[in-house]
C-alpha cells in the first residue's frame, strides 16, 4: 500500500506521521512546493522509525511527482489554510487552482488512486479534485466529517466527564458553519444523549462544533492539525485494510437525500473501492431543511468555482 501526501504543512506532515506510527501503508511519498520542505520532514519521520519501529517508508520531494508512481491512494492537503477573520470560502480562488493543479499532476502516474481531498473549501475542493481528475466519483473524496465528529464527540465527553470511546455520532451536510450534527443519531454506549444532556447544553455544543475550526483559527492564528491529520489518516486506514468503516466523509451525491451533482457530507461506508456505499438515513424535516441549508452554502461556492472557468 503506497500512499502519497501533496502538501507537507501541517496537516499532510501529521496524517503522514500518523499513517507511519500506526504502520497504515508499507510506503509514504510527500510532495510540496517549498524547496526540501518534504524530503526533511521525510527524513525526520524516517528517523523517528528508528524510536517507534516502524518499516513504513517515508520519503519527500520538491514539486517532483516522479517517485509517486502507483500510488494506491493520494491524499491532497496543499493549499493555503484559514488566517484570523478568513472564512473557508475565501480560500476558493488559490486553492482551486492548486488543487486542480496537483491532481493533474498526480494521477498521471497513479490512475487507480483513490484521492482524499482536505483542502479548503473542503466540499468545493473535492469537487474540483473530481472535475480535474475525471476518476469515478466513488474514488474522489474529501475528509472533513471525521474532523468535525470528533470536535462533537469530544465536546461531549468533556461534558459528560465519560470517555470518548463510548461516544458514537455522526454529522452530515458541508465542512462550514451550516455543518449538520445530528444529536438525534448521538449515543453514549446505545443511549440517546438526549436522555444525558439537556437541550440548552446539547444545543451550546452544536454550536460550538460549527464553530470549532474558527475557534482553533483564533488560538494559533492557523488553521487545526492534529486532529485533522489523523482524520485523514483514518480515512487512509479504512481504505488500506478494507474495513468497509461506516464514516461520515464528504461525497458525490446523485438522488440521496434528494441532492444531486455536488458533494456534501454523509454517512458512507469507505473500503478498498473507496466510497462503497452512501447511507441514507431517515432525517426528519428540521434536519431535511439543516442539511438543504447547508448544500446551499455549498452551492453558493460551486457558483464562485463556475465563474473562475477553470473547466
Ligand atoms: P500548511 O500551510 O501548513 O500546508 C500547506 C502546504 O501546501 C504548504 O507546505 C505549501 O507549501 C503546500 N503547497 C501549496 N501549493 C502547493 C502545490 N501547488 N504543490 C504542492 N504543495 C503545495 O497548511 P495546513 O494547515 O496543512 O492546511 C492545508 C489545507 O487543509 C488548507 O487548505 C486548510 O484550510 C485545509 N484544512 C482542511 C481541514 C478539513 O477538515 N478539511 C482541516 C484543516 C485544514
Ligand atoms: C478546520 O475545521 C479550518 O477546516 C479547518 O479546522
Amino acid at each position: 500500500m503506497k500512499v502519497t501526501i501533496i502538501g507537507a504543512g501541517n496537516v499532510g506532515a501529521t496524517c503522514a506521521d500518523t499513517i507511519i506510527r500506526r504502520e497504515v501503508a508499507n510506503e509514504v511519498v510527500m510532495v510540496d512546493l517549498k524547496e526540501n520542505l518534504a524530503a526533511g520532514k521525510a527524513l525526520d519521520m524516517s528517523q523517528a522509525n528508528s524510536i517507534s519501529l516502524s518499516d513504513v517508508r517515508v520519503t519527500g520531494y520538491t514539486d517532483d511527482y516522479s517517485k509517486t508512481n502507483d500510488s494506491d491512494i493520494i491524499v491532497v492537503t496543499s493549499g493555503l489554510p484559514r488566517k484570523p477573520g478568513m472564512s473557508r470560502d475565501d480560500l476558493i480562488k488559490t486553492n482551486a487552482e492548486i488543487v486542480k493543479t496537483v491532481v493533474n499532476k498526480s494521477i498521471k502516474l497513479s490512475p487507480n488512486a483513490k484521492i482524499i481531498v482536505v483542502s479548503n473549501p473542503l466540499d468545493v475542493m473535492t469537487y474540483v479534485a473530481y472535475l480535474a481528475s475525471n476518476f469515478d466519483s466513488k474514488r474522489v473524496f474529501g475528509m472533513a466529517g471525521v474532523l468535525d465528529t470528533a470536535r462533537y464527540r469530544q465536546f461531549i465527553s468533556q461534558e459528560l466527564n465519560c470517555s470518548i470511546k463510548d461516544i458514537q455520532a455522526i454529522l452530515m451536510g458541508g465542512h462550514g458553519d451550516t455543518m449538520v450534527p445530528l444529536s438525534r443519531f448521538t449515543t453514549i454506549s446505545g443511549i440517546p444523549i438526549e436522555d444525558l444532556i439537556s437541550k440548552t447544553k446539547l444545543d451550546e455544543i452544536v454550536e460550538r462544533t460549527k464553530f470549532g475550526g474558527g475557534e482553533i483559527v483564533k488560538l494559533l492564528g492557523t488553521s487545526a492539525w492534529y486532529a485533522p491529520g489523523m482524520a485523514a489518516a483514518q480515512m487512509v486506514e479504512a481504505i488500506a485494510k478494507d474495513q468497509k468503516r461506516v464514516l461520515p466523509c464528504c461525497a458525490m451525491l446523485s438522488g440521496q437525500y434528494g441532492i444531486n451533482d455536488m458533494y456534501l457530507g454523509v454517512p458512507v461506508k469507505l473500503g478498498k473501492e473507496g466510497v462503497e456505499e452512501i447511507l441514507e438515513l431517515e432525517l426528519n424535516e428540521q434536519e431535511m431543511e439543516m442539511l438543504n441549508d447547508s448544500a446551499q452554502q455549498v452551492k453558493n461556492i460551486m457558483d464562485a468555482l463556475d465563474a473562475m472557468k477553470l473547466f
